[in-house]
């Protein structure tokens, strides 16, 4: 029961990060800049609490994400943890140390639903961005391993300046691997996406040319009946309006890090806001309780132009993160709003989107020797 706003309804999705262990080093992973100062993690009983009382309160769905959730020898512990409390339960991985045995143990805690992530279609250029050259051979093995375990088969693409040329080749490779559902979605900027946004960010043309391919596809599949579903997500660098960032803030969503803090967003601890930590207090006190949950709550904290703004029930302003990351004040509005009066960053970037050369091999990959650079400074 929320003790300061009784409007305030359970969280129905909680993410469990259970590590920033992770075999790959993806230049547009949205961990955070500093994850190798974070070497702690919760424990299998911890986590389980946090399971527990997210339950309790009504959370219907979890995802196992990371780093790499399946560094976590624990793993088949907490999926049938989450699975025998009610929860949906999802797997998000690079697929990257998934063999058939650990399938079959996932299968039998009871698991759900499994994503499997790819850099590119072909083995070089997934090599080259995922900084391994034997991950895309065993992504291919692993895919058709979840598939023929009768899993649903998603298969989820990042996509950026250095990829989205080769959208059908993707997609073509999807249909061969007999995919139901496949994520084509353009990066998002946090973490080290955004550390490297110069050398992500497609053109509006290359994000054009990637809608028509997904279209035609579309219209081909349907024509002989392969139903599988392609998901085109679009960076909102190319929107006037800013997206309903978590379906509002501390609204449906809870995500907690691999040492137990707490936050809104996945992003969100980059923010000047105090986050609870799991270890110090319950998921109540914290979801309905906490400074940071109630921070951007309702419409009382908004400056203008979002406080007078007709939109503000559907957009909420924005994404604070997106917003503290470019205009230094989460309180502002979203700069991807064309009525915010930082706007004109969006508008610079998608300029500087159609001269920049940045090459892959000039990113800067999220690794321990990088984070620990960064946060040395
Ligand atoms: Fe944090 Fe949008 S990612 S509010």
């Amino acid at each position: 029961m929320n003790r300061l706003n009784p409007a305030v309804k359970p969280p129905l999705w909680l993410l469990a990060e259970l590590t920033y262990r992770c075999p790959l080093q993806c230049p547009y992973c949205s961990n955070p800049l500093d994850f190798a100062k974070q070497e702690k993690e919760l424990t299998t009983a911890q986590w389980i609490k946090v399971f527990e009382e997210a339950r309790e309160m009504g959370a219907v769905q979890i995802g196992f994400s990371g780093g790499e959730p399946l560094v976590r020898k624990d793993l088949p512990e907490l999926i049938r943890a989450a699975r025998d409390l009610g929860f949906y339960t999802n797997l998000i991985t690079s697929g990257i140390g998934l063999n058939e045995k650990k399938i079959d143990a996932f299968a039998d805690a009871g698991l759900d639903h499994i994503q499997i992530s790819f850099q590119a279609s072909d083995e070089t250029l997934n090599a080259a961005l995922a900084g391994n050259a034997k991950a895309f051979r065993q992504k291919l093995d692993m895919a058709k391993a979840v598939k023929a375990h009768g899993y649903p088969m998603v298969l989820n693409f990042v996509l950026h300046r250095h990829n989205i040329d080769q959208i059908d080749k993707i997609i073509d490779l999807s249909i061969e691997l007999e995919a139901d559902d496949v994520e084509l979605a353009t990066c998002q900027f946090y973490g080290w996406a955004q550390l490297n946004r110069e050398g992500l960010l497609p053109t509006r043309d290359q994000i054009a040319r990637a809608e028509n391919v997904v279209h035609q596809y579309r219209e081909k599949m349907a024509g002989t009946g392969n139903l599988a579903n392609l998901l085109f997500v679009t960076p909102d660098y190319y929107e006037e309006r800013p997206k309903g960032c978590m379906g509002g803030w501390g609204a449906i969503f809870l995500s907690v890090t691999p040492e137990g803090m707490a936050l809104p967003c996945h992003s969100a601890r980059q923010l000047p806001v105090e986050f609870p930590s799991v270890l110090n207090n319950t998921l109540q006190e914290i979801w309905y309780d906490s400074f940071g949950f109630n921070k951007y709550r309702g419409f009382d904290w908004m400056p203008e132009p979002c406080r007078s703004c007709s939109e503000k029930e559907k957009d909420f302003g924005g994404c604070r993160c997106q917003a503290f990351m470019l205009t230094g004040n989460a309180d502002n509005a979203d700069p991807v709003c064309s009525k915010s009066e930082h706007h004109g960053q969006i508008l610079a970037a998608r300029e500087q989107a159609n001269c920049t050369n940045i090459q892959i091999n000039q990113l800067q990959f999220r690794n321990r020797a990088n984070s620990q650079l960064i946060f040395k400074g």
